[in-house]
């Protein structure tokens, strides 16, 4: 039987965490502490799953299903995806499995998604390396009966995917050029952006949404630099952009490591608080700056829900039906074509970081 509530392990934690909270030689915590709910909680995700589980209601056997959730390629990023994914699986009683390329190639990618279609999956989510190199595979899984939807970055317009889900990469991408725009303040200054897959969507979006918000203001984006996920090429870029660019005021790490790297770089030559530093996702490196101040703000995503709600929604439409599933759906989705499911973003600072931390504890996750 589905269960609706799949985040009494969680509570479960958060007690813990309360309980382990309770020492005697410290003040304990104000009530309105413990009755505040956290402001990171996305209460509106728990809800959509609930939705899901209602509407699945008491399912036969859900264990000849089996969905497939491809990343992009692998980092640590991807961990708090993998536990969602695994998660939602148990809770469902379904199979899924959790890929991501080694070499960040579109080819490796769509090989796997033809591989999962050979190997008689009901569903693909899949996080595109290239917006229009993976649409040959969509629709190849789609003429053979599978359900597909893209995560984290989307396929290219009119694919065949049936919705994507995920961080609006352009708005995530102007809260971050925002929060840049405010820490330079009056004297403004140039920016470096340090970025991942040049052929993916979110990079794309995040770097024009970043420019739009740099637009008639006193701060100039002088250049970004791309590494397709590759560490090494990742920490050349910083240095090469600190010594091309001397008078650089700012850095805005686009994808998960970069921050983590830009501030590596930093501490190395001595720099660090010289450069405003604003970092996407919430690495432990960069929960670690937040918590010492050497990182300015990060732009927080939701990969833990994006990995749970891939396996239910598209559990969902192989019990359901894609049609019944979008309707259950229809709440959460927005966009030009009513196609896409914002999980949302979060921007975390030091001020925040000690309730981010706390939200992450509840969900039994050390990083996001
Ligand atoms: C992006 C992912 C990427 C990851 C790399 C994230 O910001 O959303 O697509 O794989 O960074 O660590």
């Amino acid at each position: 039987m589905l269960r609706t509530s799949p985040f009494i392990a969680a509570l479960m934690l958060t007690s813990l965490v309360a309980c382990s909270g309770e020492d005697p030689a410290q003040p304990g915590p104000k009530k309105d502490d413990i009755d505040e709910p956290n402001p990171f909680a996305p209460t509106d995700l728990e809800d959509a799953v609930d939705a899901l589980a209602t509407a699945l209601g008491d399912q036969t056997d859900a264990s000849g299903v089996k969905i497939a959730v491809v990343a992009n390629r692998h980092s640590n990023y991807w961990t708090p995806a993998q536990i969602g994914t695994g998660r939602a699986a148990s809770s469902i009683g379904c199979f899924a499995s959790f890929d991501a390329t080694s070499d960040g190639e579109s080819a490796s990618q769509v090989e796997i998604l033809n591989r999962k279609v050979g190997e008689d999956f009901a569903g693909i989510s899949v996080s595109a390396i290239s917006a229009s190199g993976i649409e040959p595979a969509i629709g190849n899984a789609a003429s053979n009966a599978l359900n597909v939807i893209t995560f984290d970055s989307d396929a290219a317009a009119g694919s065949q995917r049936a919705f994507y889900l995920g961080t609006v990469n352009y708005d995530a991408g102007k809260a971050a050029g925002e929060k840049m725009v405010e820490l330079l303040g009056a004297s403004g200054g140039k920016v470096a952006a340090f970025a991942g897959l040049s052929t993916a969507a979110n990079a794309q979006e995040r770097v024009q949404g970043m420019k739009d918000a740099f637009a008639g203001k006193n701060v100039e984006l002088v250049q970004t630099y791309f590494d397709e996920i590759d560490f090494d090429v990742a920490r050349t870029n910083v240095e090469s952009a600190l010594s091309q660019h001397g008078d650089l005021a700012g850095i805005v790490g686009v994808y998960a490591y970069n921050g983590p790297i830009a501030l590596g770089v930093l501490e190395a030559q001595g720099k660090v608080g010289s450069l405003r530093l604003v970092a996407f996702d919430l690495d432990p490196s960069t929960l670690d700056g937040l918590a010492a101040g050497t990182v300015d703000a990060a732009i927080g995503q939701r990969p833990y829900w994006m990995g749970y709600l891939s396996v239910y929604s598209l559990y969902a439409m192989k019990a359901l039906g894609p049609e019944q599933t979008m309707d259950v759906l229809k709440p959460w989705l927005s966009g030009q074509n009513g196609d896409v499911f914002n999980t949302g973003q979060d921007v975390v600072t030091p001020d925040t970081i000690d309730h981010y931390r706390d939200y992450l504890a509840s969900l039994g996750i050390s990083s996001s």
